[in-house]
């Protein structure tokens, strides 16, 4: 049995509470604003006005991709689309199924209960969604022992919207309740320049275009990592004393910054460099690349392997993780013949 006052609102995060007024700022707030994924807004946006026009609460939304790509931001706009309130919270942050419960029964008809990490949930809590998803019902055992009985609630209809940055990690029963999956990709460099000059002008900031290019193409491909180096590129130039961020100022806080051309930070290149030299050119599992780069293995695999993937200077095999041609030249060394013949079955050209 769950006690509503016990679990109700403390579990859910406030997106005022989660995020500081900048980061507020720098979020769009409708579809229109939302920079790429136009594969996603459209088939999104279909769904929206349909649900509006039959006066229904849309379909449950799984959002998933790398962090930093827009999945609590495109969670905010369905709410802000469908005209509903949203309500937030993550995975790890509902640790019974009475706290879900709680949640479920605060909803209002139609509001979207966003969960992030939604693949951290536990077996128990994942259970009773199951029933919320598909018949916004939820099973409750009332009592113990013989006089222990079944007390069936209804739930208002509502949307659940799912983030997680590992679609795999989904028992298929949950993923399964999802009529809508979209997978969020990596920004293109004309979408992430948009987006950093779009975020200059929310803070205020003059920027020169090319200096917003150069910021953008080393952001690999996420909209986060822009708003962050554009903020840190701020920095630098206005204590060097500059009314406009110029493309020189970028690349002098970026290189201070120590992120490379393509935007790679040091631990990728340890990656790179561990996998060349210590493993010669792999294959590394996963968990042997952390254990010599002393970072992570979930970070490497959430964090840092996706863009070195997206930029094709790593590959996934059965084996582990290889480095390719271009991720050899990019760090100015030669694969050896055996190195190279590894590389041939994954690149044709090669
Ligand atoms: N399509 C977009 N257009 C403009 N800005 C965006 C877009 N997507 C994300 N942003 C910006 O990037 C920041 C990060 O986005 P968001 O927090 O939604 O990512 P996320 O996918 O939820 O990340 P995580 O997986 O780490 O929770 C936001 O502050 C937002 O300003
Ligand atoms: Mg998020």
């Amino acid at each position: 049995m769950f006690e509503e006052e016990e679990y109700g609102e403390n579990l859910v995060v406030s997106t005022k509470t989660e995020y500081d007024a900048e980061e507020n700022v720098l979020r769009p707030k409708t579809m229109a604003d939302y920079v790429g994924q136009k594969k996603v807004k459209e088939n999104l946006s279909v769904y929206i006005e349909a649900a509006k026009s039959r006066g229904e609460a849309l379909d449950h939304v799984l959002l998933y991709g790398p962090p930093g790509l827009g999945k609590t931001t495109l969670s905010h706009i369905i709410a802000n689309e469908m005209n509903v309130a949203i309500k937030m919270t993550s995975g790890p942050a509902i640790e019974r199924s009475g706290d879900l419960a709680a949640i479920l029964t605060n909803l209002n008809e139609g509001d979207v209960l966003f969960i992030d990490e939604i693949h951290r949930l536990n077996r128990s809590v994942e259970e009773i969604l199951y029933s919320a998803m598909e018949d916004f019902a939820l099973d409750i055992i009332v009592g113990k022992g013989p006089s222990a009985r079944n007390i069936r609630f209804t739930l208002n209809r509502f949307t659940l919207v799912g983030a997680t940055t590992r679609a795999g990690m989904l028992a298929p029963p949950l993923r399964d309740r999802f009529g809508i999956i979209n997978r969020l990709e990596m920004y293109t460099n004309e979408e992430l320049t948009e987006i950093v000059s779009r975020s200059a002008k929310a803070l205020e900031i003059a920027i020169a275009e090319d200096a917003a290019q150069e910021i953008a193409r080393r952001s690999r491909g996420t909209p986060r990592i822009a708003n962050r180096l554009l903020k840190r590129v701020r920095d630098f130039s206005s204590v060097r004393g500059n009314k406009e961020i110029t493309k020189e100022d970028a690349r002098f806080a970026l290189a201070r910054l120590e992120i490379d051309e393509l935007g790679l930070d040091q631990t990728d290149r340890n990656l790179l460099t561990a996998l060349i030299e210590k493993f010669g050119g792999g294959p590394a599992g996963l968990e042997t690349l952390a254990a010599t780069t002393g970072e992570d293995a979930n970070t490497i695999e959430d964090v840092y392997e996706p863009y070195l993937l997206q930029l094709g200077f790593i590959a996934r095999t059965a084996r582990g993780r290889i480095c390719l041609k271009d991720g050899y030249a990019h760090m100015g060394l030669a694969p050896s013949a055996k190195a190279r013949k590894q590389i041939s079955i994954f690149e044709s050209d090669e």
